[in-house]
């Protein structure tokens, strides 16, 4: 049965033809206690949903979609390792990632605990001995630069934490990132940096995607140049992998490996080793305090009744959002420049995640699943795309974040920051009429200016705050948004945790590259053919 044939479902569209043409801000007029509902606080953060077209009422049937759809029940499962994957007939273990205590029964539960304390105590090791200049290269120099070559999963996340806690960073080690085959990448990267004095993580759990591989046998190719020795891999790669074999087939030493599981989800591992480059650039203390605030962020998420729980409210709203309030879009903003990478970190997590059509029962859905993710860092974003947020005929739910205290910015342009952050918050919900706009001249008797200048409002946002980001509100901050995407999984009764629409694309690709590098000749459609003659055109007369 679709989940739009449940009773709550009908109530939730019932409730969309009551409230469709209510304001928002008209309730907190009709319901005074309106904050209590909808603003909620765990793990230090507090999120402010008061500010979505939703009222006790609605609320009320989205928690029996919730219960209709077993929620408690499937929250359950993720934590004890069921197999919630059921494509890949995988558990997603991640939680298991920062669990601070060794389960209490369950001989494979104790098992993969044992696994991941083992690579958290391989971790912090590598990272000190790091940080304290004990890595050295194939000539003996410390390590002053270490550069992560991955994608996706193996990229985004520590990319994004590295870049967030950038304050907290031990003054040992630069940590870098190289990701795009596009060789630019690579190159932007190397060339202020001196092969005696870097060293290479290739992050990749199958050890199988092209753009690392290419990436790290360029990268290798500059270390045995420099050392005209090929032995000296050994002394500058290490590699976070599930497929241990091919990386020591590739020349990393064995005690240089670290594990990754089956049971964790590559967008979902920046808790693993995946996250060696975090701990190497905060320090292992810091990582640790970042696995913590996601453990807080878990406990909450497990024990909290779903009315009071932050994941499950968030994954909520956004469902109430786009599957009943329109919503084409969902923009994420973060007022804080630390938090730049977030809009594109919860792009593949929320949309490699949930970008599925087919349901857990094989069948097509009948109504949309996730929403168009994206976003950008406030202010900058007012001048840029705000115009359509405020004007345009597309309805987008927004993602307001910020951090109440900033250790490095001036109070006054804290404050700046701080009040364009809430008044863009407001003004979506208010907007501006045009009675409001008092007397204006219009520039020709053909041009209704007020029409133009009106604004409609009733755009709804959320709004997530903590006191201040730090490793630990980080790790609860990322923490929230892996549930609130694993919670409206549950609600669209899709599979969060695989990706086969991404396997398509590479193998396009590869028939491709096999065709330029002459090893054969595949057909295509005519535009594809054209823009490969035209390629191959270019490429010979340069060669
Ligand atoms: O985008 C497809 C994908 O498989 C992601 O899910 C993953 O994070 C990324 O490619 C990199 O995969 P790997 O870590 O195996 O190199």
């Amino acid at each position: 049965m679709s989940v739009t044939e449940l009773p709550s479902w009908r109530e939730l569209d019932a409730h969309a033809m009551r409230l469709r043409d209510a304001r928002i801000e008209r309730l907190f007029e009709t319901e005074p206690d309106r904050l209590k509902h909808f603003c909620l606080e765990a793990a230090g953060l507090y999120i402010d949903m008061s500010k979505t077209l939703l009222d006790q009422a609605c609320l009320n049937s989205l928690l029996s979609l919730a219960r209709e759809r077993q929620l408690s029940k499937a929250i359950t499962a993720i934590f004890d390792g069921e197999i919630v994957n059921p494509t890949e007939n995988r558990s997603a273990l991640h939680t298991l990632l920062r669990e601070r205590k060794k389960p209490s029964a369950g001989a494979l539960a104790i098992e993969r605990f044992e696994q991941v304390r083992a690579a958290r105590e391989q971790i912090a090791a590598f990272s000190d001995r790091a940080a304290k200049g004990k890595l050295s290269g194939f000539g003996g120099t410390p390590i002053r630069d270490v550069v992560n070559i991955g994608i996706g999963g193996s990229h985004l996340g520590p990319q994004l934490v590295c870049d967030a806690l950038r304050y907290e960073h031990e003054h040992g080690v630069n940590v870098h990132f190289v990701s795009n085959i596009d060789g630019g990448d690579l190159e932007r990267v190397l060339a202020p940096l001196a092969p005696e004095s870097t060293y290479f993580i290739v992050a990749s759990k199958s050890f199988k995607t092209a753009e690392t591989l290419l990436n790290a046998r360029s990268a290798d190719a500059w270390i045995a140049q420099h050392f005209n020795n090929p032995n000296a891999t050994q002394s500058h790669f290490a590699a976070v992998t599930s497929n241990s074999s091919r990386a020591v087939e590739f020349g990393i030493d064995p005690k240089n490996v670290f594990p990754m599981w089956d049971w964790v989800g590559g967008r979902y591992s920046l808790w693993s080793a995946i996250g060696l480059p975090i701990s190497i650039a905060i320090g292992s203390e810091r990582f640790d305090r970042l696995l913590a605030g996601a453990h807080m962020m878990d406990q909450h998420f497990r024990t909290s009744e779903l009315a009071t729980n932050l994941p499950v409210m968030l994954a909520l709203v956004g469902i109430w959002n786009t599957n009943f309030m329109g919503c084409e879009s969902h923009a994420v903003i973060p007022y804080d420049d630390r938090l730049r990478l977030l809009p594109a970190y919860l792009q593949q997590l929320e949309m490699e995640s949930n970008g599925k059509r087919i349901t857990l029962q094989n069948t097509p859905t009948d109504y949309a699943t996730v929403p168009i993710l994206w976003g950008g860092v406030g202010t900058n974003a007012q001048h840029a795309f705000f115009q359509q947020l405020h004007q345009g005929t597309r309805k987008t739910s927004a993602d307001f974040i910020l951090a109440l205290t900033h250790q490095r910015s001036s109070q006054v342009h804290h404050d700046m920051l701080v009040a364009n952050c809430f008044a863009q918050a407001e003004g979506l919900m208010r907007g501006r009429h045009r009675d409001t706009l008092g007397d204006i001249k219009n520039p020709t008797e053909k041009i209704d200016l007020l029409a133009h200048r009106e604004i409609p409002g009733n755009r709804p946002s959320t709004t997530i705050v903590t006191d201040s980001l730090t490793p630990q509100t980080l790790g609860a901050m990322l923490a929230l948004f892996e549930h609130k995407t694993y919670v409206q999984g549950v609600i669209w009764g899709i599979n969060p945790f695989d990706q086969w629409g991404v396997e398509l694309g590479k193998i396009l690709a590869d028939s491709i590259i096999d065709e330029l590098s002459g090893t054969n000749s595949s057909r295509h459609d005519p535009s594809t053919t054209a823009l490969l003659a035209r390629y191959k055109n270019i490429r010979n007369a340069q060669s």
